[in-house]
């Protein structure tokens, strides 16, 4: 079944002179659980892409479904909603709150929420993500490979349908990007949840069921590599 479907999308930002049409015409469908990997040159539009994907920016025209949504149809309330429920972001520069421990961290988005914790998914989380003896400390007591677990967590604490990855390892040295890409992978793979990941890391990309190439704004090449 296709979880997400993007239909003609199009981003322009700014206008006149200094417009930069940084989407152009991108159409493509996601299976529920596949791992895609999103590559291509710096400026060519991969970010803008995720960001289309999560909701977090509308685009110019062109539409997202996800589960038959049309996302870009809800207002921006109901986007809100829908983006805390169905998706999980995580960045290459961790985003996290500073004074906020990893356990608040993690479960900011349920609270943001108005939603129960749940107490058995939460200490599972914490033991997949390995963070444990972590849970009171601050970001700035973490080293970036930590601060990046607790993305993670803070990412799937509402057990999302699709994560979206935008350079997830792009800070981490090569030890550390190996096993956060391998939590990524295991998450993807248990929780059949749906795993899109910009990677400028051809070892990363390689790992995926299927790499889209995006160049100018438009995709380049979209090779399935497994089923
Ligand atoms: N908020 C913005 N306002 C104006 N232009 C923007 C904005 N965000 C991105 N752009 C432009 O849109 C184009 C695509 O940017 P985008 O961030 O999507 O690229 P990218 O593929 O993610 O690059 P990188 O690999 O360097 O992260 C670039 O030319 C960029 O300068
Ligand atoms: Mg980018």
């Amino acid at each position: 079944m296709e979880i997400l479907k993007v239909e003609h999308l199009c981003k322009t930002y700014g206008s006149g002179e200094t417009a930069v049409r940084a989407l152009d015409d991108v159409s493509f469908t996601v299976p529920e659980g596949q791992f895609l990997a999103i590559i291509g040159p710096s400026g060519s539009g991969k970010s803008t892409l995720l960001h289309m994907l999560g909701g977090v920016d509308r685009p110019t025209s062109g539409r997202v479904y996800v589960n038959d949504t049309d996302i870009y149809a809800l207002n921006e309330t109901n986007l809100a909603i829908f983006r805390r429920r169905q998706m999980g972001l995580i960045y290459q520069f961790y985003n996290l709150i500073p004074v906020l421990n990893v356990e608040e961290n993690i479960n900011l988005p349920l609270l943001l929420d108005g939603q129960k914790i749940d107490r058995s998914h939460f200490d599972e989380l914490i033991r997949i993500l390995g963070l444990g003896d972590r849970l009171g400390h601050l970001p700035n007591q973490l080293s970036g490979g930590q601060q990046q677990r607790v993305s993670i967590g803070r990412a799937l604490a509402n057990n999302p349908a699709i994560v979206l990855a935008d350079e997830p390892t792009g800070n981490l040295d090569s030890k550390n990007s190996e096993d956060i890409v391998s939590l990524l992978k295991m998450f993807n793979r248990n929780y059949r949840q749906t795993l899109i990941i910009i990677t400028h890391d051809e070892k990363i990309a390689l790992q995926a069921d299927r790499i889209i190439a995006i160049e100018d704004g438009s995709i380049a090449k979209d090779e399935v590599i497994r089923q």
